[in-house]
Formats: structure tokens, sequence, C-alpha cells
């Protein structure tokens, strides 16, 4: 029998021969040829947590083991839920460079000064490389037990005679375990790798971090059971030539992956930004026309950010509709609905859109301000610089309501703004803005509002 087997590189189906497309997952060219697993077969699946043999009552189990330690890090523990929980396995991903192993060193800089033993495995750096980040990061280091290697049973030893409270591992692709003879960061070495350090992780109690790589697609490198097999996924964004970045959980077993955490790249390393929309309108210029200020959610945390816009005519025959951080087909919408709903034309017009500090907003709530921002280009009249936008756009040139519409106005006058316009339905008795409120029902209504449209 060959020695070889083709293992999809996105789900892990295998294939005697090669194949185009794989038929577990549907992803082209994922294809790639392993040698077989030539580990003997041990007698019975080992289980990945600790088993126990008879059923037991739920409410009989111990639940000592569900308390979190704060990472020492607030934003980080926004979207872990709460902060770490023992036992458990952390998957952190992102782009090349982001700031993962910055972040991870931060955590362990904290967990060290807490008490907790910690033990950072880099298979990509040595250990001076880490020093220097370390000086550079402000961080002593004594408390923290550094290993460089990429071999999984020198990690496994390590850990059970250090016995840490955190084990770090940078990152999961580079490890390889010799009982494999599959390639390091292969589909099979990924898997087995992290079984083994999720059982030792539950067995020990030890929270396990693992940084990993992602594809030029942005998801996590290697098979996606990896993200099955892990407690929570963490996802590193932000744009290279922004300072900002955010953390999201794609998926997290003991906490919502609705929350965001916000940071800012500094030298020192990845500052909290614990007020982002200041952080975001800190550019801002007022009385400009083609700017307005949109409350949008990032997870459930209310957002304020300026929505640039600026239309000119264009000397070509096929308008160019240029968005940032906004989904261009929407933005071409939104220029329909303006002209027909609201008597704002475009046709002739380049048009640019740019989400200030090059945030994505996903959110339709934020339509409101990329309607105003653009109508008030076209007519070269500012909007009222004080006034917060929020409403999701219909085809009608209705404004539809939007969830979480008291947040939004919250945060709005925490700074400062004075008034916002709002879906008409969105308005209740309850509702405590904190701003004066200007309900609209259409479009042109809100457009009259800001006077950009008499
Ligand atoms: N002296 C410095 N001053 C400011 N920022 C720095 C400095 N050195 C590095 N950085 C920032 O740190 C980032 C690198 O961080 P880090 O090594 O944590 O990224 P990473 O996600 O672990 O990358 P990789 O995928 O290569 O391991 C750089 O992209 C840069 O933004
Ligand atoms: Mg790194």
């Amino acid at each position: 029998m060959k020695n070889t087997v083709f293992v999809c590189q996105n789900c892990g189906h295998q294939s005697p021969r090669w194949l185009g497309r794989c038929p577990g997952c549907g992803e082209w060219n994922s294809f790639v040829e392993e040698e077989r697993i030539t580990r003997a077969k041990p007698k019975r699946r080992q289980a990945v947590v600790p088993e126990n043999r008879r059923p037991v009552r739920l409410s009989d189990v111990a639940a000592s083991s569900c308390e979190r330690r704060s990472t020492g890090i607030g934003e980080l523990d926004r979207v872990l839920g709460g902060g770490l929980v023992p036992g458990s396995l952390i998957l952190i991903g992102g782009e090349p460079g982001i700031g993962k192993s910055t972040l991870t060193l931060q955590v362990c800089d904290r967990q060290a000064a807490a008490g907790a033993g910690v033990l950072y495995v880099s298979g990509e750096e040595s250990a001076e490389q880490l020093r220097i980040r370390a000086a550079r990061l402000g961080i002593k280091g004594d408390s923290i037990s550094v290993l460089c290697t990429v071999g999984l049973e020198d990690i496994v030893e390590a850990a059970q005679s250090l016995q840490p409270g955190l084990l770090v591992v940078d990152s999961i692709q580079t490890v390889f375990s010799s009982t494999l003879s599959s390639a390091p960061g292969s589909v099979s070495q990924v898997r087995e790798c992290t079984a083994e350090l999720l059982r030792l992780a539950k067995a020990r109690q030890m929270t396990t971090v693992l940084v990993g790589h992602v594809t030029k697609f942005g998801a996590i490198a290697g098979p996606k059971t990896l993200e099955h097999m892990v407690d929570t996924v963490l996802s590193f964004e932000g744009e290279r030539f922004q300072q900002y970045r955010l953390i999201r959980a794609a998926k997290n077993r003991f906490g919502s992956t609705n929350e965001v955490g916000v940071f800012e790249m500094a030298d020192t390393g990845l500052v909290e930004v614990t007020n982002p929309s200041r952080f975001f309108l800190s550019d801002r210029r007022e009385n400009v026309s083609g700017s307005a200020v949109a409350a949008t959610l990032e997870g459930t945390r209310p957002l304020l950010v300026e929505i640039q816009a600026l239309a000119a005519r264009t000397p070509y025959a096929l308008p160019q509709r240029v968005a940032n951080g906004f989904d261009a087909r929407r933005l071409s919408m939104l220029l329909c609905v303006l002209e027909r709903r609201a008597g704002v034309n475009t046709s002739g017009q380049d048009v640019f859109l740019n989400v200030a500090g090059g945030l994505r907003i996903q959110e339709p709530a934020a339509d409101l301000g990329v309607v105003a921002a653009v109508a008030s280009s076209v007519r070269d009249a500012a909007v009222r610089p004080d006034c917060v936008l929020i409403g999701e756009v219909g085809l009608g040139g209705e404004v539809r309501s939007v969830s979480r519409a008291a947040d939004r106005l919250k945060e709005a006058a925490r700074l400062g703004f004075g008034s916002a316009i709002l879906p008409r339905r969105n308005l209740s008795k309850k509702l405590d803005a904190g701003v004066e409120v200007f309900p609209a029902d259409t479009v042109r209504q809100a457009l009259e509002i800001l006077e950009v449209v008499r």
C-alpha cells in the first residue's frame, strides 16, 4: 500500500488520489499529499476530556472550575466573557504582524504578576527575540518561563514538570509530534497536537492559549476541526496602516460572541481603548460638507463613527462608486434611494465613501449616516455637527427601526452630542435619551431636519 494519502487542508477529508475539489467541504485545490499516520492505533480511542465511566447527576458536578481569572486586560476580559477559565483552550488567529505574540506576552505578564505560573512556548522566535520584545513592552518576565521548541513532547514534558496556570503556544502550526510522520503544519499534525494539548489542559486545569496562523482568505490555517476542538476562538482584526486592532470571539463556550475588544498598537504594546467612540471621532472636522456621525453597534457596545463622502462630476462615461469600510453594493442601493426618494441626484458624479479610522461597518443602522454624508457632499451643505444619525434605509425611502436605540442615544449624549435623528418607530415614552431626538419616517424628512435638503 502507498504510504501517502491526500488530505484536504480545509476539512481534513482524505483520499487515496488527488482531487481537484474536496467532496467533503467543496473547497477547490485544497488536497496536499501527506504521509500516512504510522502511529500504532491505541486500543481505545483516548478522550480529550477527563472521562467519568458512570453517569453522574449534573447538579452533583462541582462547578468550582468555572471560576474565571481576569487577564488583567479589561478589553480582553470583555471578549472572553469575564476572564480566563481554568482548563480552557483558547485559539487566537490573525494576520501576520497584527500583534498576536504581543498580546499573548502581555497576558503572560499580567498572569505572572497575579501569581499564576506561566510557560510561554515559542516555535517561531528565539528566546533573545522574546527578550527584546519583552523589554520594549516593559515586561521584566522574572516569573515567565520561556521554551523555544517545536516538539510537542518537549512542551508536554515542560508543562508537566512546571505545572503552569497558563500555557501559551506560539504558534500551533509550528508544533509537531515525532510520533506522526507528516510535516509540521499539516492537517494531521495540527489536529493531533491540538488534541494532545487539549487533553493536557483539561487534565491539569491549565488555561492554554494557542496562537494560530490564518490563510490568505482570513480563516485559521489547518483543519476546521481545530476550531471545533477548542473552547474559544478569538480573531484579531485591523488594518495594517491603522493603529487600532479589534478582537472578536468567533466562538466562545464560556461567554457571548457579541463582544468586541478595541486596542491601539503602540511602541509599548497593545493599549486598551476604553472609549472607542472618542478614538474614532478624534480627527473629525466640524462644519465640513460630506461628513456625518452614525451610531453603530460593535457587539453590544455602541460606537460612534464618522462617515465621509465626496461626490464630484466625473470625467468618465461610467461614474465610480468607491467605498472604504462599507459595502459598495449597499452604497449603490442607497444612491438610488437618494435619487428616487429624496431628489438628490448623483448620476454623472463619482462618489467616494470612507468610514474614518479604517473601521468596517456591517450594520444597516449606519445607512442614514451614509445617506446624509453623500447628500451633504452633493449639496455642499454641512450636516449639523452636534447631530448623530441612526436608522436603516429601505428601498421605499423609509427610515426603518434599529435595535438598542437607547444605548446608541446614551453614547451620543456621553460624547457631548446635542441631538439625534431616530427612526420614528424607535420612539417610545420610556426612551431616556439625554439628547434632543428628531423622529424621521423617511430619508427626505431626515435630510430636511438636517437642512441638507430644503
Ligand atoms: N518598535 C516598535 N514600535 C511600535 N510597534 C512595533 C514595534 N515593533 C513591532 N511593532 C508592532 O508589533 C507588530 C508585530 O507584533 P507581533 O510580533 O506581536 O505580531 P504577530 O501577530 O505575533 O506576528 P507573526 O504572525 O509574525 O508572529 C508589528 O507589526 C508592529 O505593528
Ligand atoms: Mg508572533
